[in-house]
């Protein structure tokens, strides 16, 4: 049995499978988030390790089996958040400040004029911008001095989730981190595969914080078994979640794309040993190579997706849950020249326009319930079509196919039209917590208990292949509009 821990941004979920692939337990519990001003976000480091030991437990219990029947246990996690905790305690000495936090945008902002943007493109694949660790890490030491202090006395330990919950389940021992992980930071040489001492030197970071940095298939470390279920069991997988569903996903041959459709949605295609061509708005980034060593990806973003759906629900009343958007859709011919361009937060990738707002073009006398919600979900397939022709751009080839996961990933409304309007196949598999797979294989392997060449088909199948069905001259009509509308989206 391996034991796949997916700590995410909402809630940790842990799964049971045999080394057939069959999922044998599972156990979700929600994380508190806390906004104590607009814009922050944070979470409590201690609370983050009680869940996860908490659902373990209680996965384990309903696999019918105890921790010491595991062979291997993998973690995957929400990127970027940065925890800061007493190397001899092991007691956080900071809330954990999560990825979506814009509490240091001033210090970057400050970088940025200083002219340190490209510097950290060039040596990170990232952009400058707060969403990423090193700039957290910095205000929690402009805030409270005597933490850097301590810092450089070497009694703090900086880590990711997964550094964190890899300290905890060793009894406070064992620091370390992987390469997806690290490569999250702003802290890590993309070419070098390590931490770098001129952007360690820029933020000012000591680098006795810092974990030591592993492959992400591999033996990290035994579980202490009074921290973690009463068993020693070997950690043998860690990667950071987009990057563990991408794995999962099988997308280890070059040009291979998968699109997790959550409350944005994250696009990677898996680019192989080189460090790919990265266009404008895109992201270079770590991601596992068929034998979970480091490899590279480019990523891209976008920031509203699933959250639109929510937005129709909770704000309009068009809806009352997720799952019926898919039949409003498809009891309209079309939308009748309607489109939502669901910027909440601004538009991410290709644009990157922070100050776009939402914006409903083409209503007519006629527009209804069903126009608007089936043009909530056409956004979302559009925006995504927008990533994929930019990740064609960065790896030299179109992209013909792509796999799909996360919960709006079930309808089927919104993957065919996503097949249609960027004339693909969407590939949907069975078993669609594809982080979850990820890491799982990825210990599985780590364990020496799978191969690259020899993994559980069960893990990988497919349910359903949605084809492309729409007329080049219909998608390019659509197109056309939908270019409009952001269009006077960025104009508003
Ligand atoms: O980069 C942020 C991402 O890793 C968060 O994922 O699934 O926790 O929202 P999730």
């Amino acid at each position: 049995m391996i034991l796949s821990i997916d700590q995410g941004t909402t809630g940790t979920t842990a799964f049971v499978f045999d080394t057939r692939g069959t999922l044998i337990g599972r156990s979700y519990t929600e994380l508190p988030n806390y906004y104590p001003r607009p814009g922050w976000v944070e979470q409590k480091a201690d609370a983050i390790w009680w869940v996860t030991r908490r659902v373990c437990a209680a996965a384990l219990e309903r696999a019918g089996i105890s921790a010491s029947d595991l062979m291997a246990v993998g973690i995957t996690n929400q990127r970027e958040t940065t925890l800061l905790w007493d190397r001899q305690s092991g007691e956080p000495v900071s809330p954990a400040i999560v990825w979506q936090c814009r509490r240091s945008a001033d210090i970057c902002d400050t970088l940025n004029v200083a002219g340190k943007a490209e510097l950290l493109r060039e040596k990170t694949g990232l952009v400058l911008d707060a969403y990423f660790s090193a700039s957290k890490l910095l205000w929690l030491f402009r805030a409270q001095p005597e933490l850097l202090a301590r810092a450089r006395c070497g009694e703090l330990c900086f880590g990711t989730v997964d550094s964190w919950l890899i300290w905890k389940m060793t009894g406070n021992r064992d620091h370390f981190t992987d390469h997806s992980n690290a490569s999250r930071t702003l802290l890590y040489n993309l070419d070098n595969k390590c931490w770098d001492p001129e952007l360690l030197d820029l933020f000012g970071i000591p680098e006795s914080l810092l974990p030591e940095i592993r492959p992400s298939a591999g033996h990290f470390a035994d579980t202490d078994p009074e921290a973690f279920l009463g068993a020693s069991v070997p950690i043998c997988g860690v990667a950071g979640d987009q990057q563990a569903s991408l794995f999962g996903q099988g997308c280890t041959n070059p040009g291979d794309v998968k699109n997790t459709y959550g409350t944005g949605c994250f696009m990677l295609a898996y680019a192989g040993p080189e460090r790919p061509r990265q266009p404008e708005g895109l992201l270079a980034t770590i991601a596992c190579d068929p034998a979970g060593q480091p490899a590279y990806a480019v990523e891209g973003a976008v920031f509203t997706a699933g959250s639109a759906v929510q937005w129709l629900r909770d704000e309009m009343g068009l809806i009352q849950e997720a799952a019926e958007t898919e039949m409003i859709a498809q009891s309209v011919p079309d939308t009748r020249g309607v489109y939502l361009v669901p910027a909440f937060s601004g538009l991410g990738a290709p644009h990157w326009r922070a100050s776009a707002r939402g914006t409903i073009c083409g209503l007519t006398r006629g527009s209804g319930r069903a126009e608007l919600v089936r043009a909530t979900l056409e956004s979302i397939a559009y925006q995504s079509d927008e990533l994929a022709r930019l990740m064609g751009e960065a790896l030299g080839l179109p992209i013909r196919h792509m796999r799909v996961d996360g919960g709006a990933s079930a309808n089927n409304f919104l993957m065919q039209f996503q097949a249609d309007i960027s004339a693909l196949r969407v590939e949907r598999p069975k078993q669609i917590e594809s982080t979850a797979v990820g890491a799982a294989l990825l210990a599985g392997i780590g364990a020496g208990i799978w191969s690259a060449d020899k993994l559980p088909p069960r893990l990988l199948d497919i349910e359903r292949d949605f084809l492309p069905a729409m007329a080049e001259e219909e998608r390019n009509r659509l197109l056309a509009g939908w270019r409009r509308a952001v269009a006077a989206c960025c104009a508003f």
